[in-house]
């Protein structure tokens, strides 16, 4: 009896804290922006500042939840009413970089040949200066998509046939929590590698039969900095010349001289459903590791 009401006392003045501490939250601490909505829970004092949730964001997990949000690293599940296999079974209608393009110049970038097909969507055009352009709530809404296409086998079931709706950004409400978008946003709008200072592209053509053809990998970057950070991060599992491991046949090299849209994702992010996890590489040290990884005679193909 005694431990029963113990706990009681216990329930009561927890709930008095939890009212007290949402008051504070509500009050949002003197800030008057209406963005910054149920965000403020930063413990400092009554001092106006507004904390906005995309500084409370998590743009790593934003870049996994690009790639691939169903994938296991990002502890995605399905909400009520989402049936998982009615997304992972259309892939590449749900997945952002198929139809945004790992550089985010989607049908003008990398993907300027990648047509649509039975199982995947025609790509969108550029969202670089949007993402440049939009305040970050605008980012949200626009990743969100209330009301936009709805997860539907029928819609997706052939890219090729636009009729079906398949090419549309899907309602993410629906699929993601704003935690998640608010995620992809911080990736979008922080996280994600400017590719043009890795790297020039030449664009010919037009979509879907355009090429694309990447020079000048590294850019300025110094190529001794490259080979430290290639020592220490990445030698273990891809060996000395980054033959040891075959990447879709390739080497280490090899893959970031043909892929380089592609490369730096997956090093900054990691290789979803692989052990290479993000490896921690900043802006800077992805130049200088791509300037290393663009010699062939250290870095030779497979
Ligand atoms: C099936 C294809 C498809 C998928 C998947 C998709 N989008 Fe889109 N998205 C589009 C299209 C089409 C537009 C309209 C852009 C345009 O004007 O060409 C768009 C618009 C956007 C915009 C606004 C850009 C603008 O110029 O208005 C952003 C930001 C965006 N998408 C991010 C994402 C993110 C993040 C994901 C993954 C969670 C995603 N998209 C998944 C097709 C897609
Ligand atoms: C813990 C081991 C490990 C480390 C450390 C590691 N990788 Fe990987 N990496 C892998 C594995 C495993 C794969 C996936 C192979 C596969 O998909 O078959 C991979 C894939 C890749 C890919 C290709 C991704 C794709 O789309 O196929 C690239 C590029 C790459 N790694 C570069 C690097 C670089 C650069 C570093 C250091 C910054 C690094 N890796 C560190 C194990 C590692």
């Amino acid at each position: 009896m005694k431990t029963k009401s113990f706990f009681k006392a216990i329930g009561i003045v927890a709930f008095g804290l939890f009212a007290l501490a949402n008051t504070g939250c509500n009050s949002k601490e003197g800030c008057t922006d209406p963005l910054s909505t149920n965000y403020d829970a930063d413990a400092d004092s009554d001092d106006g500042s507004c904390v906005y949730p995309i500084e409370q964001a998590d743009g790593i997990l934003g870049g996994k939840l690009f790639d691939k949000f169903w994938a296991t690293e990002t502890g995605w599940t399905a909400p009520t009413g989402i049936v998982a296999a009615d997304i992972s079974g259309y892939s590449d209608f749900y997945r952002c970089k198929a139809c945004h393009g790992w550089d985010l110049d989607g049908n003008v970038g990398a993907y300027i040949n990648r047509g649509a097909t039975a199982s995947r969507p025609s790509v969108s055009g550029s969202i670089r200066s949007f993402i440049s352009s939009s305040t970050d709530q605008a980012l949200f809404d626009a990743i969100k998509n209330t009301g936009g296409a709805a997860v539907d086998p029928a819609r997706t079931a052939n890219g090729t046939d636009a009729s079906l709706g398949g090419n549309a950004h899907p309602d993410y409400g629906t699929i993601l929590t704003d935690d998640q978008i608010w995620a992809l946003a911080k990736f979008l709008k922080t996280e994600a590698i400017d590719v043009t200072t890795l790297y020039d592209v030449t664009v010919t053509g037009t979509y879907p039969t355009g090429t694309a053809t990447f020079s000048n990998i590294g850019k300025d970057g110094d190529a001794a900095a490259g080979n430290a950070t290639y020592t220490s991060k990445c030698v273990g599992c891809h060996g000395a010349d980054g033959t040891t491991i075959a990447l879709e046949g390739k080497s280490v090299g090899q893959f970031t001289r043909s892929k380089a849209n592609e490369a730096q994702h997956k090093i900054k992010f990691g290789q979803l459903g692989s052990t290479m996890g993000a490896m921690g590489v900043s802006s800077a040290e992805m130049k200088d590791l791509y300037k290393a990884l663009s010699d062939e005679t250290a870095f030779p193909d497979l």
